[in-house]
């Protein structure tokens, strides 16, 4: 044991947020494995216990973390956040290959009714539980015997196969470049960001996540109706869902606990499914074939399929004394820069919100989020797939913070949150950073400013892969 390396624990930081996470890292076929347990304590133990999960979750992301493989157990025996079970786990992968534990997972028979009734849209593990409860084992009898009204299952039930095939990094461009021309006509100036895994550098994801800003605080009001109006007169929308913001201010320093499943925020957003042309993703296939990577040992075979990934190096610089920032994207740079509403504020603002959500209501009673029957919409289905979409709306002030939110990684946002509460006693939210030691809230203009005002390093998001 003489020939050790130097102990990985000194040079692991206690929060993920204070290590470099990439998506390519060296110890898959651990952390696949200890996912699965993730993943299984999860779908187990329910809301009350999630704990269990975090664990395998946190152990995951240290070796996730390692600048190289780990090689014998000794390395990694004293970090904290690598408890017992996790070892027990790691040492049977270094000395068989694969985990037997991990193998009976993945056979076992409930798992894999769990993991595919959860993985249809709108249905979670207590829902998924019903299912098997009732005898169920196949998206087909779930589709013969569920008798939800819930839109996001009719539609999940129906376009299952759909929205259970990887959405390719050329659909989210897609996506992007079809909301784009949209939010130009119904909200000019405004800024848009492709958040969630695809800005961290992957590239599939389970759906399309972008944030929508302008530097005019108050000219979203309205604008994401108006948005949608403009998407479904073009019948590029299949169903949907508003949600208007429930943003307060006291939110800023209540203290509200973190829920398990990661903390809602308060955003006005739409959360729907769209249409995209078949060929967007089929060109994106064939290039696909020359870059697929092997999987780990104990991945399960049902998991989607990562592929090898290609960083944009995007940048934000921010500039304090213009109230201003610029971003630079290859060689174009774009320029946030915050302007003097011309709206009134205080109470005018209020009145046009309950304006606009009034007659919002208004639409939405006389027809429902969806467009149609969602078997019968699927029985004539054309030349398209349908499409997970999150369009999220955010002000000025927030944005900053609700792209580092929304870019995520979950864990990475639950790290910096509890790293903010223990280490800097503030609260972070995708709406703002409070420091209860000054009493009073944090400003970002850019992303790198939301770090600053954490003491934390900068970390792009690609490294935010935990
Ligand atoms: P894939 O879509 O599977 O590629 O993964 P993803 O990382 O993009 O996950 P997801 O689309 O579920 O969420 C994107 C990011 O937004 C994640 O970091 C989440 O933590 C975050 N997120 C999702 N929903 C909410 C929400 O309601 N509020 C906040 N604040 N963040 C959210
Ligand atoms: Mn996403
Ligand atoms: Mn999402």
């Amino acid at each position: 044991n003489n020939q050790v390396a130097p102990p990985v624990s000194a040079r692991i930081p206690d929060y993920a947020c204070q290590r470099h996470t990439p998506l390519q890292h060296h110890n898959t076929k651990f952390t696949d494995a200890l996912e699965i347990l993730e993943k299984y304590a999860d779908l187990r133990y329910d809301d009350q216990d999630y704990s269990r999960a975090l664990a395998f979750r946190r152990a995951s992301c240290v070796l996730k973390s390692l600048s190289r493989p780990l090689s014998r157990l000794s390395e990694i025996q004293n970090v904290t956040h690598i408890g017992s079970h996790s070892q027990k786990v790691i040492q049977e992968i270094l000395e068989d290959g694969t985990s037997e534990e991990v193998e009976k997972i993945c056979a076992d028979p409930w798992f894999q009714k769990m993991k595919l009734f959860t993985a249809i849209f709108g249905i979670g593990p207590a829902r998924a539980k019903e299912f098997i409860a009732k005898g169920w084992s196949s998206i087909q009898e779930v589709r013969d015997g569920c008798t939800s009204s819930d839109w996001r299952i009719q539609w999940g039930l129906a376009f299952h196969e759909d929205l259970t095939t990887p959405v390719t990094r050329a659909e989210a461009d897609y996506i992007l470049g079809v909301v784009r021309r949209h939010v130009d006509r119904v909200l000019p100036g405004a800024v848009m960001e492709l958040t969630g895994g695809f800005r961290r550098g992957k590239q599939t994801g389970h759906d399309v996540d972008i944030l929508i800003m302008h530097p005019l605080e108050n000219k979203i009001i309205g604008a994401l109706p108006r948005l949608l109006q403009s998407l479904q007169s073009h019948d590029i929308v299949l169903c949907g869902r508003h949600e208007r913001s429930t943003y307060h201010e006291e939110l800023l320093t209540q203290n509200t606990k973190l829920s398990p499943r990661g903390q809602l925020d308060h955003f006005e957003k739409w959360i729907g499914i769209i249409k995209v042309p078949n060929k967007i993703r089929i060109k994106n296939d064939q290039s696909d074939k020359t870059s697929s990577h092997q999987l780990g040992n104990n991945k399960c075979n049902t998991d989607m399929k990562e592929n090898k990934d290609k960083c944009e190096n995007r940048n934000f610089q921010s500039d304090k004394n213009t109230d201003s920032c610029k971003r630079d994207v290859g060689n174009e740079s774009v320029l946030y820069q915050r302007q003097e509403d011309t709206l009134d504020s205080g109470s005018a603002i209020s009145d046009s919100l309950e304006d606009v959500w009034e007659s919002l209501d208004k639409a939405s009673s006389s027809s429902s989020p969806s467009h149609g029957n969602p078997r019968e919409v699927k029985a004539s289905q054309g030349d398209w797939i349908a499409r997970r979409v999150d369009l999220i709306i955010s002000p000025f002030s927030q944005f900053f913070y609700a792209l580092v939110g929304w870019t995520g990684s979950k864990q990475f946002n639950r790290d910096a949150r509890t790293y903010a509460e223990r280490e800097m006693n503030m609260k972070l939210s995708s709406h703002g950073l409070y420091d209860f030691n000054q009493g009073k809230q944090l400003v970002a203009s850019s992303e790198r400013e939301v770090f600053d005002n954490l003491k934390l390093p900068y970390f792009e998001p690609q490294d935010r892969n935990c």
